[in-house]
Order: structure tokens, then sequence, then C-alpha cells
């Protein structure tokens, strides 16, 4: 799969790295030219440049900008983006009074929506923003024996689709979680999953599945 990146900073290195190593073509595009090929070269991706590039490339491209930057600069290249799947891995998050608070809270849309609205004819997909980019760093990530689950949500099934292999070829199993007006609740899952690594707790215990209950497997009976 040939995949654009657009930034350079760290989910950009983890994901673009995990991607070339699963045998995909990455072109990084960012504001900071230099950064981009510096970033091409040190993931082994077929090279960087500027954000266009990276998206004429791309059949899938990846949002890796803050939350603030990712609706204009997608919105800038939004002729560009016709047709491309676009991977939104993006986080409206700032510090809280009481912990990380998701900024869109009260607004009307998700980031990923705001995309879609910004860049009409892009295929958007809300997925990678749950993890660390330290997790995308590791080679086939699986814990517990099992391998990582990547949740995402598309409203156009072809994109969905190729979102899925994508995850698969990274030996991560992917967790189709509805269309584009759930992507807000990946958003906040993410923002609470940090509240809860701050205080100290560990978010992969705080959702057990049922399934693990005793008698669970009765009680479905
Ligand atoms: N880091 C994580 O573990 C993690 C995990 C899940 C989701 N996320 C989400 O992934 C996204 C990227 O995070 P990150 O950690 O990779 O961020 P980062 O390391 O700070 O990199 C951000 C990138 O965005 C570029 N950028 C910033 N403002 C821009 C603008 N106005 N126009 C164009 N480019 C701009 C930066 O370019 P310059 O270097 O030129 O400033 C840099 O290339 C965020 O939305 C974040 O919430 C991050």
């Amino acid at each position: 799969m040939r995949i654009g990146i657009l930034g350079t900073g760290s989910m950009a290195a983890a994901l673009g790295g995990a991607w070339v190593r699963a045998g995909h073509e990455v072109r990084v595009g960012g504001r900071d030219v230099a950064a981009a090929r510096k970033l091409a070269v040190g993931i082994g991706a077929v090279g960087g440049g500027e954000p266009t590039e990276a998206v004429r490339f791309g059949e899938a491209v990846l949002v890796a900008l803050p939350a603030t930057a990712a609706v204009p600069v997608v919105g800038s290249l939004a002729g560009e983006l016709a047709g491309r799947v676009l991977l939104d891995c993006t986080v409206p998050m700032a510090p809280g009074a009481d912990g990380p608070a998701l900024t869109t809270a009260g607004a009307r849309d998700s980031v990923a929506r705001r995309l879609a609205s910004a860049a009409p004819a892009a295929r958007v997909v809300k997925v990678f923003g749950i993890c660390h980019e330290s997790i995308w760093s590791l080679p086939r990530p699986s814990f517990e024996g099992a391998p990582l689950g990547v949740p995402y949500c598309a409203d156009d099934q072809g994109a969905g689709d190729l979102t899925a292999d994508l995850v698969g070829s990274m030996g991560c199993v992917p967790v189709h979680c509805g269309g584009l007006d759930r992507a807000g609740l990946l958003e906040a899952a993410a923002v609470f999953a940090i509240g809860v690594w701050w205080s100290g707790g560990e978010a992969r215990h705080v959702f057990p599945s049922p399934a693990l209950a005793p008698g669970a497997v009765d009680d479905a009976e």
C-alpha cells in the first residue's frame, strides 16, 4: 500500500516506521521540508518533502498533526485529498483542572467529522489515536498473548476495509466501531485513557470483558 503522512513528529515516526516494516511504501510531508526528508531517511520511507507530495503519493494519508492544525491543513489540501483514505489519529486534548480535557467538549462535531467537512471528497477514518506512539513502535504489538486491537470508525466501507487491511498488516486486529458519528467517542476514549494513566491507573485494567467474568458463559446460555 502507498501511504502519505502529514507531519514529522512522534506519531509520523512511529506509524510510518511500522508501515515500512510491514512492507508498505511511505512518503512523508511536512511544513518543515528538511524535517520531512530527515524522517523519511530515518524510517526507510521512499521520500520526504512538501505535504502535497505526500498526499498525491498516498492512497491512504495519515494526519499526524495537532488537532487544532489538522482541520485547516486538511482544508488547504482538500482538492488533492479527493478519493484518498484520510487516517485521522488526532486527539483533541488539553490540560484541564482534573486531568486532560476534551477540547471538542460541547462542540457539535468530532475532529474526524470536521476533517470530513473540510475535505468532503476525502474518505475519513478515525483510527490509531487510542495508543501512545511507543506502542506503534513495537514490532507486531501484542499483550498478554493477544494481538493489539485497533478500533476504527468510518462511513466509507472501502476506506474501512483498507484500514482493516493496514491494521492487519501490522500484526494487529481491526475493531470496527461504527460510522464517523461515533468518532467523537474514540476521541473522548483516548482522552479518558490518558487521564487514567496520568492518575496512576492502568487503562487496560479498567475495561475487562464481561466474558472473562466467572459464569459468563453459563449466563449467556
Ligand atoms: N504522541 C502520541 O503518543 C499520540 C498518540 C495518539 C494520538 N496522537 C495524536 O497524533 C497527532 C500528532 O501527535 P504527535 O505526538 O506526532 O505530535 P508532534 O510530535 O508534536 O508532531 C506534530 C507535527 O505536526 C506539525 N504541525 C504542528 N502545527 C502545525 C501546523 N499549524 N501546520 C502544519 N504542521 C503543523 C509539526 O510540525 P513542526 O515540527 O514544524 O512544528 C509536527 O510535524 C496529535 O493530534 C496527537 O493528539 C499522539
